[in-house]
């Protein structure tokens, strides 16, 4: 059973989490916008990570007997200066998520909540490739530099990404007609 303020707390990842997801879907439409393909899909398979995130923590909180709450998530930004600046937003933003993550297991670890530690290990490693992949394309696009044809074959390159579920994770779990979102 979840404290009432672990609840709260979890409720604010939640939020956190549909947020992330809002800012990369405004960054993959600015892509859209200036014909970068490539980094517009890059973003939106990231937007869906983000929903997944957002949906696992949903279903911990319900499955514990908790309450979801959700208050208004903010709006994103609309521009950026330049794709180079997106993706100093991005490392700079999963950075800033780790830092909740990390205040959440603390939270958890205070509560000798073993359980909500133990579910909490997963966003923890997730943060761990998320700082390294969005470190990795801001090297890459930073080396890029001015030259349209670099940034050209970046945005090739970012558009292989394919979505994918997490292990175990079933998007729709009470529709027994439809298999999207189970990948056991
Ligand atoms: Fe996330
Ligand atoms: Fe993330």
């Amino acid at each position: 059973m979840l404290s009432s303020r672990m609840n709260d707390a979890l409720n604010g990842q939640v939020n956190a989490e549909l947020y992330s997801s809002y800012l990369y879907l405004s960054m993959s439409a600015y892509f859209e916008a200036r014909k970068f393909r490539g980094l517009a899909s890059w973003m939106r398979v990231q937007a869906g990570e983000e929903l997944v995130h957002a949906m696992k923590m949903y279903d911990y909180v319900v499955s514990t007997g908790g309450r979801a709450r959700f208050p208004a998530v903010d709006a994103p930004p609309f521009e950026w200066s330049s794709p180079l600046n997106v993706f100093e937003n991005v490392y700079n933003h999963e950075r800033k998520v780790t830092g909740l993550i990390n205040a959440l297991m603390d939270m958890a670890m205070a509560e000798k909540d073993s359980n909500t530690q133990a579910f909490l290990k997963w966003y923890v490693d997730e943060q761990v490739e998320e700082e390294e992949s969005s470190g990795g394309a801001l090297n890459k696009i930073r080396a890029a530099g001015t030259d349209t044809k670099a940034i050209q074959s970046f945005d090739k390159d970012m558009g292989q990404r394919k979505f994918k579920f997490p292990r175990g994770f079933v998007m729709f779990p009470y529709n027994q007609e439809t298999t999207i979102g189970s990948m056991k």
